[in-house]
């Protein structure tokens, strides 16, 4: 068996999971990448668009290609941001918002479910004991989750149905067997954000709040945001194991605590 270690990640073609991706590959781990564009870190790079189920997917081509291999974690850094704001009367743009939130439970939520119960045994064959850390799942999570910002609701709602899947793996497994982490980046300077600025209606409060972070310069940037993220998943730390099925807020090296 090799010694390398193998991250097996979505989402690393921008944004967080593009900087998050540089400093997993500075770190000396091989990564797999799905996704719909290179970043140019990846060992092995597949073709995959989030928004197929799985049954169009090239998880034959996942399967064969992780044979062998060493999985220390997988990293869902995928998502999107459904359409914010719709005109009550105008019956095309509504179908269009729907069908954006269908789109984004997709992405947020199915793909990320139905691509780990796939590789699931190659990441828990324990083929690594020469690993500093147990094998772990991890996924982008957002406060929107639990605590979402007005305007938020919806894209909350697909972040909340990935963390409810996290929490019942993290029962399936003990964390000494498989880590279960949804990590909450913060609030990060990126595409993502940039586009609810330009494409949402100004009135909206998130857009406000926004404009108004980037006026403050309270917006993270993704750099140190993937840092953060890079150094919760990787150490071996009481927080890390304490995080097993809860959302971790990286921003402030915290666990979310329900009121
Ligand atoms: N930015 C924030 O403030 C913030 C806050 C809380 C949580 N988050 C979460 O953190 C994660 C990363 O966010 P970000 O701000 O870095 O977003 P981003 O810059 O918009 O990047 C999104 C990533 O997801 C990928 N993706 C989206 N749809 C896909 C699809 N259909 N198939 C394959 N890949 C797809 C994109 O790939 P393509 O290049 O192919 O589109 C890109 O790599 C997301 O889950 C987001 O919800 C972000």
């Amino acid at each position: 068996m090799s010694t390398e270690k193998w991250i097996i990640g979505t989402g690393f073609s921008r944004g967080i999971g593009f900087e998050l991706a540089k400093v997993i590959k500075d770190n000396n781990y091989k990564i797999i990448h799905l996704g719909r564009g290179q970043c140019g870190f990846e060992d092995v790079f597949i073709w995959w668009d989030l928004l197929n189920p799985i049954k169009e997917t090239p998880i034959l081509e996942l399967s064969k290609s992780l044979y062998g291999k060493s999985i220390a974690g997988f990293i869902y850094g995928a998502g999107v941001m459904p359409v914010l704001g719709v005109s009550e009367s105008n019956r095309a743009e509504k179908h269009l918002f729907w069908q954006s939130q269908a789109e984004a439970m997709r992405v947020n939520y199915f793909s990320c479910a139905e691509i780990i119960e796939d590789i699931l045994p190659f990441i828990m064959s324990k083929n690594d004991a020469q690993s500093s850390i147990t094998p772990f799942v991890a996924h982008l999570s957002s406060l929107a989750a639990v605590d979402p910002f007005p305007g938020l609701e919806l894209y909350g709602a697909t972040k909340s149905a990935c963390l409810l899947y996290f929490q019942w793996l993290s029962k399936r497994f003990a964390m000494d067997e498989l880590t279960c982490l949804s990590v909450h980046p913060g609030a990060v300077l990126t595409d993502m954000v940039n586009n609810v600025i330009q494409n949402s209606p100004s009135d909206l409060e998130i857009v406000k709040i926004y404009k108004k972070m980037i006026q403050n310069k309270e917006l993270m940037d993704p750099k140190r945001s993937a840092e953060n993220i890079y150094n919760f998943l990787f150490t071996d730390s009481p927080m890390r194991n304490n995080s097993h099925g809860k959302l971790y807020l990286a921003d402030k090296n915290e666990i979310f605590a329900y009121k």
